[in-house]
C-alpha cells in the first residue's frame, strides 16, 4: 500500500514547479509570525491548485443557496469539502440553520474495488485511509468548532460524520432520517459498485435543481465514475451536465425539474 498521497507521486508539474512547492512548504513551516497572524495570512501559502478547488466548491455552493436540502460529501476523506461548505453556509446563508452537512467515509480507505475496476498502487482497497474511528471523531469535532467560530455559532451540532461503507451507510442514513432530502452531493469513492450504489441511493432523494458532483468524472486514471456515468446515467437518467470553471475535473449533474 502506498504511504504517500497521490499528489506527492502523480503530478503534471515540471520539476521547477515541484521544487517551488517544496520551498513554499518550508516557508510555511518556519513562518515568522504569531499563530493568529499566521492563520490570518494563510493565503500566502495557498497555491493556485487548491484555490481552484475551493473556488469550484464555492461555485457549486452558490448554485444551491436557494434550494433546501442537506449536503452530502460521499468519500469525504479528510473532510475539506465539508468544512468549506460549512464556511460557505455561514457566509452565504448564516440564518439557514437547517443546511445540514453529512460526511460519509470508511476513514479506512477505499472499499469496494471489484473486477469492474483497475486497482493500482495508489487506488485499491485500503489506500487513502486516515485513521478510522479516531479521524471520524476528529472531523466531527473540527466541523463543530467551525460552526462555533462562525456567525450564529451558538447554534452548532448540525452536521454528521458517518463512518462505514457508503453502500450500507447511505441507505441506513435515509432510513434513520426519513425527513432528509438532498440539494448537493459530492461523490468521490472511485470504485464502480460503491459509486453506482451511492448515486442510485442519493438521486431519488435529490430535489429538482439539485446537484450531483463527481470529482473524477473525466479522469482517465480513475475511470470508475466515468464508467458508472456512461453505463447507467448518460442516456438513462434525465439531467444536464457541466464542469466547474476553475477546476475542470469537478463535473456536475443538475437534476431537471421534472
Ligand atoms: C480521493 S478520496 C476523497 C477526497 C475528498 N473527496 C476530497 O476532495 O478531499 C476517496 C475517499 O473515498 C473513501 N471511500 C472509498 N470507498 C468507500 C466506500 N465504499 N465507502 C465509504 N467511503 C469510501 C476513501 O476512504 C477515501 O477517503
Amino acid at each position: 500500500m502506498s504511504k504517500q498521497h497521490e499528489s506527492a507521486v502523480v503530478s503534471y508539474s515540471s520539476s521547477d514547479s515541484l521544487n517551488a512547492r517544496n520551498e513554499i512548504f518550508d516557508l510555511l513551516r518556519s513562518y515568522p509570525a504569531t499563530e493568529e497572524e499566521t492563520e490570518r495570512s494563510l493565503g500566502l501559502f495557498l497555491r493556485g491548485s487548491l484555490l481552484a478547488r475551493i473556488l469550484a466548491v464555492r461555485d457549486l455552493y452558490a448554485r444551491i443557496v436557494d434550494l433546501p436540502g442537506v449536503i452530502m460529501d460521499i468519500g469525504t476523506w479528510r473532510g475539506q469539502t465539508a468544512v468549506l461548505c460549512e464556511n460557505f453556509r455561514a457566509i452565504y446563508e448564516p440564518l439557514h440553520l437547517n443546511r445540514r452537512i453529512v460526511c460519509f467515509d470508511t476513514f479506512e480507505g477505499y472499499q469496494g474495488f471489484s473486477d469492474k475496476d483497475k486497482a493500482t498502487e495508489l487506488h485499491q482497497d485500503g489506500t487513502y485511509g486516515v485513521g478510522g474511528e479516531s479521524y471520524s471523531a476528529y472531523l466531527a469535532k473540527l466541523l463543530e468548532l467551525h460552526e462555533k467560530s462562525n456567525a450564529m455559532g451558538h447554534n452548532f451540532g448540525k452536521h454528521t460524520v458517518v463512518k462505514g461503507d457508503c453502500r450500507e451507510t447511505i441507505p441506513q442514513y435515509f432510513k434513520d432520517n426519513r425527513n432528509e432530502f438532498v440539494s448537493l452531493a459530492f461523490f468521490d469513492v472511485n470504485s464502480y459498485e460503491p459509486s453506482l450504489k451511492a448515486f442510485e441511493d442519493v438521486w431519488p432523494r435529490m430535489v429538482p435543481g439539485g446537484i450531483a458532483a463527481f470529482w473524477q468524472l473525466t479522469r482517465r486514471t480513475i475511470p470508475a465514475e466515468a464508467m458508472v456515468y456512461s453505463d447507467n446515467i448518460l442516456s438513462k437518467v434525465p439531467h444536464t451536465l457541466r464542469r466547474c470553471e476553475t477546476y475542470p475535473g469537478l463535473c456536475y449533474l443538475v437534476k431537471p425539474a421534472s
